[in-house]
């Protein structure tokens, strides 16, 4: 396939998930390209070594970085690294590590406690993190001492950190003994809002870890676990227990390969755009409708609305996906081959 069936557009009004988008062509073809012959397996592959030396150029520092399939098994397996068992984390009290990952985030650490934390968009709020830091003091054998503060960016709002914010919640936690992870299973979506460089969003902002998705943007199954210098100690343990876990694939290369054309040419970025901005689309037209509210600001590829039950049926009767959120207003994800006319036609159907 080449790069002109990227133009594709798939007409179904489809605003589930960006995890239903078909994978992008180029990392189809890629996988076809790593298929020749036989090649070394758990990551000992050239392709794996390549992949390894890009991010250390996007990145701009010295790293180590594992694959995995899911981003549920990346934070999961990256928390167990940084937290013992008798530690605590602090997120956010919509993390999709605290709600969303069927407690494997506390599998994997062996027990870890969450300490969900409260801030309106799905951001973390300055004075919560100061309130649980100060409750929780350092040798103190009845608590669960911090030893992670988790952050997602984009944040499960749809809502971008800048780097100034992730550098002002690190901050907090600077005289603790302590990591700073980050799930960014929509990472790409918030670094090309931002405009930063992945550098500034990342370790510059005292990020540790970062749970590096390729998933929701394009990938076939594709996410990498990323070692900031503070944490490269930790990649043999890390290892260690992504095989233990049963979540090493012995493959590696067809991960790594996925990466491999999903970081040429600055194709992660451009897709992450892509499906941005046909988020803000779709953000602009909903909040020119009467009785419909947009939630939060439209910072990466995910829309959050308060519709009026009459449009949300009219959508749905239209041949419209999108999800009920828990709050009870409407999730929509708009992904890389998401069409102009799939957001036209549904916002025409509220009408
Ligand atoms: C913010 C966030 N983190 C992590 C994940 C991990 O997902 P999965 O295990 O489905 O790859 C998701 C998936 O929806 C997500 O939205």
């Amino acid at each position: 396939m080449t790069r002109e069936a990227d133009t594709r557009s798939y007409p179904a009004m489809n605003f589930l998930s960006d995890t239903t988008a078909p994978a992008h062509p180029s990392l189809i073809d890629a996988l076809a390209r790593a298929n020749e012959g036989y090649a070394m397996s758990y990551g000992a592959d050239d392709i794996s070594a390549r992949v390894e030396a890009r991010l250390k150029e996007i990145f701009e520092t010295d790293l180590k970085v594992l694959f995995a399939v899911s981003g549920t098994a990346s934070n999961a397996l990256a928390l167990s690294v940084l937290c013992p068992p008798h530690g605590a984390i602090l997120c956010h009290d919509e993390a999709h590590i605290h709600r969303d990952e069927r407690g494997a985030p506390e599998f994997y650490t062996g027990g870890a406690k969450l300490i969900p934390l409260r801030g309106a968009h799905a951001k973390i709020e300055l004075d919560e993190l100061d309130r649980a830091v100060a409750e929780i003091p350092e040798g103190f054998v009845h608590t669960n001492p911090v030893r992670v503060l988790s952050l997602s960016n984009l944040t499960e709002s749809g809502t971008a950190y800048t780097p100034a914010e992730v550098a002002e919640r690190a901050a907090r936690i600077q005289d603790r003994p302590a990591f700073v992870h980050m799930d960014g299973a929509r990472f790409a979506n918030a670094l090309v809002t931002l405009g930063c460089s992945p550098a500034e969003l990342t370790w510059k902002s005292g990020v540790d870890v970062l749970c590096f998705g390729a998933t929701k943007n394009a990938a076939m199954g594709a996410e990498a676990v990323i070692l900031f210098p503070k944490a490269m100690d930790r990649f043999e343990e890390l290892q260690a227990r992504q095989k233990r876990g049963g979540h090493m694939a012995p493959k590696m290369r067809y991960i790594a390969a996925q990466f491999d054309a999903w970081l040429s040419h600055d194709l992660w970025l451009d897709l992450a755009a892509r499906a941005n901005k046909r988020a803000s689309q779709l953000a602009d037209g909903l909040s020119r409708i009467n009785g419909v509210d947009v939630l939060h600001s439209v910072d990466g590829n995910e829309v959050f609305a308060r519709l009026p039950e009459a449009i949300a049926g009219q959508m749905r009767d239209a041949g419209a996906g999108f999800y009920q959120w828990p709050d009870g207003s409407a999730r929509f994800v708009a992904s890389w081959c998401t069409g102009e006319d799939e957001v036209e036609n549904l916002l025409r159907s509220a009408n």
